[in-house]
């Protein structure tokens, strides 16, 4: 007999070796693996798939027509419009977010609103009693809605129950507490997540119900449990934010049946979360007057223009090595912009210790947003501030050109909604016709860095 092949998971990344040991060599974790049973007792069959006659599946061509598919809007705008227009039947999603960051108030008030839509739907919470959630319900003034509440993290009772019950759509809070008494090991560990998952998502596509899975993120902002549970659905979201700051972001990152990347923008208040419909306005900072190292960058998240301010702070280092600290960009996409400015426009930053935030908490990830930071090292540097009424944007290249960025013309007409008169972008930005908008159009560093701060 074939000797059976010992598997061993890591908890935290998912990574499979073929033997224990105390740190992982996927992630680097302590203690984290553990040996994973096969799911079936038995063991694979002898017999090869080839040699057992299946039935012939039905193929068709590309152009048979489909028509989109029927979506179901909740009346919370940004959660629909994170979604891709609303809740698609018999679809899984799974939304992660940190522990405390707002997700069961979500979707307590997302399920409120289905249900106010004409869904059928079911909330099973396993980490809070029922009566925990009838409290935040009545916080939330959600007290009469058609929702059902269940309170159970047995696996087996849950689909027994939806099966009787057949709802429209079905809330797991979260998929980390949920126990298949099949699989033997704790809850939260990888084949319980995975098994869980793969049960939910695979009763959601048979019985043509949607299932949102709620789930935690580990320290390093990445879902709890293996990856794979972010392939069996169709849309991964993100609740995130930051803890002093009032509003969060829905975010998406994966979605089969809409644009990813979108976002969506709440506020955290004494009565559960409210929509932002105007998220510009929220991460500028009053101010009056033009201050040294702040640059408003006109951005865009996913479909929608976001205006966000950066601000540097650059200032004679005391230390041997100079510290570069950035909240809420990428590190090595700073030193790669200090780099570009020292070695092609020969502005120095060494012996400076250099500091970079975006205000308000938010995060860009864009990489034009690589013209703004650009302009506030320099600001901060200089000391001279922008233009008050100036936005910028533009993606940097290493030999110091600027290249045009998508979308200018929306960046464009959100800046003039707020309030701006001027941007300062890449040459060839397909500005459009009538924007408003002064656009000084810049081809590489030096020509801005002579412009805007005065050769030198
Ligand atoms: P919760 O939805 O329980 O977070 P998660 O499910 O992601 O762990 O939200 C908990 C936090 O939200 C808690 O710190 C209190 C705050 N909160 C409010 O500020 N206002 C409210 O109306 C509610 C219900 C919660
Ligand atoms: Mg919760």
């Amino acid at each position: 007999m074939a000797k059976v092949q010992k598997n061993f998971v890591c908890a935290n990344c998912g990574a499979v070796t073929t033997k224990w040991s105390g740190r992982c060599d996927g992630c680097g974790e302590w203690n984290t693996i553990s040996e994973e049973k096969p799911l079936s007792a038995s063991g694979p069959s002898k017999k090869t798939l080839g040699g057992m006659r299946g039935k012939e599946i039905p193929l068709s061509s590309l152009s048979a027509k489909e028509a989109p598919p029927p979506r179901t809007a909740s009346g919370m705008d940004e959660f629909d419009r994170v979604l891709g227009g609303g809740l698609v039947p018999a679809s899984a999603i799974l939304v992660g977010g940190d522990p405390g960051i707002g997700k069961s108030t979500l979707l307590l008030q997302a399920a409120a609103k289905f249900a106010g839509a004409g869904l059928k739907v079911i909330y099973i919470s396993g980490e809070e009693a029922s009566a925990q959630v009838r409290m935040r319900a009545q916080r939330l003034g959600l007290a009469e809605a058609s929702v059902q509440l269940g309170a159970e993290t047995n696996l087996r009772d849950i689909l027994t129950t939806l099966e009787a019950e057949q709802p429209d759509l079905v809330i797991i809070d979260s998929i980390q507490t949920m126990w298949a008494d099949n699989v033997e090991s704790a809850p939260g560990s990888v084949s319980q997540v995975r098994a869980a998952a793969h049960e939910l998502v695979t009763f959601a596509k048979t019985r043509g119900v949607s299932v949102v899975l709620v789930g935690h993120v580990t320290k390093e902002g990445q879902l709890a449990g293996p990856r794979v549970v972010e392939h069996m659905v169709d849309t991964v979201l993100y609740f995130e934010g930051e803890r002093g700051h009032q509003f969060r972001l829905l975010r998406a990152v994966k979605n089969r049946f809409g644009p990813a990347h979108e976002i969506g923008v709440f506020e955290m208040t004494g009565d559960g979360l409210s929509e932002v419909t105007n998220p510009s306005a929220l991460f500028l900072s009053e101010r009056d007057e033009p201050v040294p190292g702040s640059v408003v960058f006109a951005g865009i998240e996913g479909t929608r223009p976001v205006l966000v301010e950066f601000q540097a702070l650059v200032a004679p280092s005391p230390h041997a090595q100079a510290r570069r600290t950035v909240v809420g960009w990428d590190g090595s996409r700073l030193a790669m912009i200090l780099a570009v400015l020292e070695s092609r426009c020969g502005i120095p930053f060494a012996g400076l210790d250099v500091y970079l935030n975006v205000a308000g908490g938010m995060k860009v990830s864009e990489p034009a947003a690589d013209l703004a930071v650009a302009a506030a090292l320099l600001s901060a540097r200089e000391d001279a501030a922008l233009p008050k009424d100036c936005v910028v944007f533009g993606e940097l290249s290493l030999s110091g050109g600027l290249r045009p960025v998508g979308q200018t013309e929306n960046r464009l007409k959100e800046a003039k909604k707020l309030g701006f008169s001027s941007a300062i972008a890449p040459s060839h930005s397909k500005a459009g016709e009538k924007s408003g908008m002064a656009l000084r159009q810049m081809s590489d560093l030096i020509g801005f860095v002579g412009e805007i701060f005065g050769a030198g």
